[in-house]
């Protein structure tokens, strides 16, 4: 007898989209087969795709601020937002202060999370690799943390070459991923410093002062160093193919390196900064939003694999308030505005609308892009990112037909906008499904707070 079974859909099983049942028992997936009769609960899945659960690797959620207090999207609301957007797990960030040191930290970001309902992993940011602070990192691997985050530009993140590689050996060391926000810090301090004299402080001078080059340089830098290192590397949230180039040069190369983008770098443009008054805030992120012109340029990439991950990098920042956007008045020049959107309920829509439903890719690559790449890197496949006998029950009921007009309240996080309002999608989640539970239908969350599971990810010993 199964605990659950879901009846009659589509469902994408690894290149494969064939009609079958899916049968769980005791969270996992337990049986595919044209019929499964025994089950306590039945959820119709007729016309609808089944889709392995979204697995979303870049997410800051509910992460402190070096000043004090913390981002306001909670690990409730962040839950009740990825559910009603088709995403069953994420791996979110835990700071480290310069001067600081990781475990404090890790534990208490652990300690934030205990009130999730999704599924959850951390990345180790290091923003100080002190000896002190990599003493600590065998401590982390040991309590599951697969990965190091490393910054190579913001005040408070940024590492110099030496910090940089210091983070390559220590995670060479320890079996760990490493992955990298590549931007040139010197170069776009400049170009701020110079546009600010100028009296250019408006939102939309955020792009003109990290271009494209500023990204490209980071990253050839960023790979040469791994390479040095020997250290595989993930560059996260690329904006551009002129950026990909550099990763499809060290793939070329045989050099284990792989990109990540997100859907601001599809959906977005550098004039979506330039809306009237303050409003070009809402679109504000690093890397910033390029072209249109880009747009194809990113899905390019991603068809030819040298781009296989698509996350959100969300990032609790409202639109008003003391921790948003506006949080130092709304004249307040572009370099003293909060960097990153929200985007975890969106990401799954946008990349179904912009590339399964107009063409550009297959369903078996739409899972691949949001759900089995993401848990391969993150380490959590099998178990994540995948509809298959022995992994856990995180499925997707998707409407592939079902247009629906973004709204800030369909996302349902606790930021008081979307960058995405008023963008037309074709294809909606209408039940997300964790480990074997209902926790969305057509738009309604139910989950116990804290029924989320920490997901230790092992080390990979080289
Ligand atoms: O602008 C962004 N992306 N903010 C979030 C932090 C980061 O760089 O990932
Ligand atoms: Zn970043
Ligand atoms: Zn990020």
């Amino acid at each position: 007898m199964h605990d659950l079974a879901v009846r009659g859909g589509m469902a994408v099983l690894g290149w494969a989209v064939v009609r079958c049942d899916i049968g769980v028992s005791g969270g996992r997936i337990a049986t595919i087969a044209e019929r499964i009769e025994d089950a306590a609960e039945v959820v119709r899945a007729d016309g609808l795709l089944v889709l392995p659960g979204g697995v979303d690797t870049h997410c800051h959620i509910e992460e402190p601020f070096p000043e004090g207090g913390f981002q306001e999207e909670s690990w409730e609301s962040a839950s009740r937002s990825a559910f009603a957007g088709g995403t069953t797990s994420v791996v979110a960030h835990t700071p480290q202060f310069k001067g600081g040191g990781l475990i404090e930290q890790h534990r208490a970001a652990r300690g934030r999370a205990g009130r999730a309902m999704i599924d959850y992993g951390f990345h180790q940011i290091v923003a100080d690799p002190s000896d002190a602070a990599m003493a600590e990192v065998p401590a982390l691997v040991a309590d599951g943390v697969g990965s190091l985050k490393a910054f190579l530009t913001y005040d408070a993140l940024h590492l110099d070459d030496a910090g940089f590689l210091r983070v390559l050996q220590v995670a060479r060391q320890n079996g760990l991923m490493v992955h990298v926000h590549c931007e040139n810090y010197a170069a776009i301090n400049l170009a701020t410093r110079t546009l600010l004299a100028a009296g250019c402080t408006a939102p939309k001078y955020h792009a003109v002062s990290r271009p494209p080059v500023v990204e490209r340089e980071a990253t050839a830098r960023a790979i040469a160093l791994a390479e040095l290192v020997g250290q595989p590397l993930h560059i996260f949230h690329v904006s551009c193919a002129d950026v990909a180039e550099e990763i499809a040069r060290a793939q070329a190369r045989g050099l284990p390196v792989k990109g990540e983008t997100c859907p601001q770098y599809f959906t977005l443009t550098a004039d979506d900064m330039d809306r009237p008054g303050f409003e070009g805030a809402k679109f504000m992120c690093s890397p910033a939003p390029r072209t249109a012109a880009d747009h194809e340029g990113i899905w390019g990439m991603l068809r030819r694999g040298v781009l296989d991950v698509v996350t959100s990098d969300h990032c609790g920042f409202s639109y008003e308030g003391d921790r948003g956007k506006a949080k130092n008045g709304r004249d307040a020049a572009f370099d003293a505005i909060p960097n990153g959107i929200p985007g975890l309920a969106a990401r799954l829509p946008l990349v179904f609308s912009e590339g399964v439903s107009k063409g550009r890719i297959d369903l078996p690559a739409f899972a691949r892009l949001v759900a089995e790449n993401p848990a391969r890197i993150a380490n959590l496949y099998p178990r994540k990112g995948v509809i298959a006998v022995g992994s856990d029950a995180d499925l997707v009921l998707w409407d592939p037909e079902r247009e629906v007009t973004i709204t800030n309240a369909l996302m349902q996080h606790a930021i008081d906008y979307t960058p995405y309002e008023g963008m037309a999608v074709t294809g909606w989640p209408v039940v997300t499904i964790r480990r074997g539970e209902v926790v969305m239908r057509d738009g309604v969350v139910r989950a116990a707070p804290g029924s989320g599971q920490w997901l230790p990810r092992p080390s990979r010993p080289l």
